[in-house]
């Protein structure tokens, strides 16, 4: 085979350079052809697109040519020529197929059209599909959208760690992470775990947030954001909950909440603008294949203000709905941790954009949220999407010490934990609000996927991980 530098098939797509010779590689989508002539999808996950490769029946011979088979993996040069066929503007007439890897028929993702459900009990062949080749590279894209607009806000990325041996949202739904000998555990005269022998020396879990030493990045160098995995054993088997996920935590100091809302506001659209013009050609496929109204939906999120609502305003709102005849599955009272139904009435039927809900109950919040002088509600904030729900959740937070610590109090966390944590409120304390956009979520949003397990590679939830 002659050594020529391989081209992406990206890069031969675009090419108008007819009559040069190139080397593509990738994996064969379909094989279709006459007696004489065999034409060849090939993929190699630079794009959607796949390129089309011409092959002479007579000089590759019968025998070579059944050896390609969809999943098969190819290494093909030939020569770069104007496309007669409509849909593309060039293929590749072969003059060398070299076969780098056979596939047989017991290739998973042979067939079209297979269920979701039987391509995440085979995630690892899935990523060879068009959809799924598709959501990951816009997953890749949102990421660099991610660092490209912090970077040019004047963020800095923080690494918060991951072993942790505080509960940031105190939900307890924590994964423990330990080198103690779990077939022989001995406990104290209380009946309680001994950790003073454990690796750190105290009980420690797997985050669930990054928030806490987030607050301690803002609080130096005024304005940070994380975007790192997080993880909770909450054992929630919905297809908007991952045990394990990707979170993005930006935290400023000086912010208050509406400095908050604007900054969750700007970003988010920042975000879903670089997808679409970025993204084309997998948006495209998406909303052809998958939902017809992703592309109207990411555009009108960009182009309208979101609502702002404080959360008793919400509560008026579904308690009229249900005067009205509208049936939700759960109980609405002021009060109450809104379910997924009631986000997605306020904002699907009711206001029809997105909505900012402000000033939850005190009691369905995090200890760290800034009281308001009511002294029932926090000055927290969800961003509500359409067909997500809740999309980001963040506050501002409580920079005053002696409240937050009577805060603690009553909430029993250990306060040995929290030490360090209560200095930035001892010295040199100001107000600084920040807030968590939950990666997977933007990923579904932005995709019109319908299930978390489908936007991240190798999902982890209740009773699976595989892969
Ligand atoms: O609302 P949450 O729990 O907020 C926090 O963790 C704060 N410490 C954030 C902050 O203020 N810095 O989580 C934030 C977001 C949610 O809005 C949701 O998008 C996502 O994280 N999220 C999950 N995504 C997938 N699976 C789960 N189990 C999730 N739990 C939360
Ligand atoms: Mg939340």
């Amino acid at each position: 085979m002659q050594t020529i530098k391989r081209t992406r098939i990206l890069d031969v797509l675009k090419s108008s350079e007819f009559g040069t010779t190139v080397n593509v590689k990738g994996w064969v989508r379909t094989r279709r052809g006459s007696k004489s002539v065999n034409f060849i999808a090939l993929n190699d996950g630079s794009t959607i697109k796949n390129v089309q490769i011409v092959a002479d029946v007579e000089k590759f011979g019968e025998e070579t040519l059944k050896q390609i088979t969809t999943g098969a993996c190819l290494s093909v040069v030939g020569t770069l020529v104007e496309s007669v066929g409509s849909g593309q503007n060039c293929e590749i007439q072969a003059t060398e197929i070299e076969i780098l890897g056979t596939c047989g028929s017991d290739y998973p993702m042979q067939k079209k059209g297979q269920s979701f459900e039987f391509m995440r009990q085979h995630a690892h062949m899935r990523l060879r599909t068009n959809t799924f080749g598709a959501v990951f590279r816009i997953r890749h894209n949102m990421a660099i959208a991610i660092h490209k607009y912090f970077h040019e806000h004047g963020f800095y990325y923080f690494h918060t760690p991951i072993i942790t041996a505080s509960d940031c949202e105190g939900a307890g739904q924590m994964f423990q992470v330990t080198t103690k000998n779990l077939y022989d555990l001995k406990k104290g005269e209380d009946g309680k775990i001994d950790y003073s022998d454990d690796f750190f020396g105290k009980q420690t879990s797997l985050t669930v947030s990054g928030q806490l030493e987030g607050e301690l990045g803002a609080t130096a160098l005024g304005a940070i954001y994380t975007f790192g995995p997080t993880f909770r054993a909450e054992n929630s088997n919905t297809p908007r909950h991952l045990a394990e996920f990707w979170m993005i935590e930006p935290e400023v100091a000086f912010n208050d909440i509406t400095d908050n809302m604007d900054l969750a506001e700007d970003f988010i659209k920042y975000c879903v603008r670089w997808a679409l013009d970025n993204c084309k050609d997998d948006l495209d496929f998406l909303n052809k294949m998958i939902d017809k109204t992703l592309l109207d939906r990411l555009h009108f999120v960009v182009e309208h203000d979101f609502v702002r609502l404080p959360y008793g305003e919400g509560i008026r709102i579904l308690e009229e709905a249900i005067k009205n005849g509208h049936k939700f599955e759960f109980p609405v009272y002021w009060g109450v941790d809104l379910a997924s139904e009631h986000e997605r009435y306020l904002v699907e039927e009711h206001f029809k954009r997105p909505v900012i809900l402000t000033d939850y109950p005190k009691e369905i919040k995090a200890f760290y949220m800034k009281l308001n002088d009511d002294g029932k509600t926090v000055r927290a904030m969800d961003v509500l999407f359409p067909q997500i729900g809740e999309i980001i959740g963040g506050s501002e937070r409580e920079e005053n010490y002696d409240k937050l610590m009577s805060r603690i109090e009553e909430l029993h966390i250990p306060m040995k934990d929290m030490w360090w944590y209560l200095d930035t409120r001892k010295f040199g304390t100001c107000p600084h609000s920040g807030f968590g956009l939950g990666f997977e979520r933007l990923i579904l949003f932005v995709t019109g996927m319908q299930n978390i397990r489908d936007v991240i590679p190798f999902p982890r939830t209740p009773k699976s991980a595989d892969f």
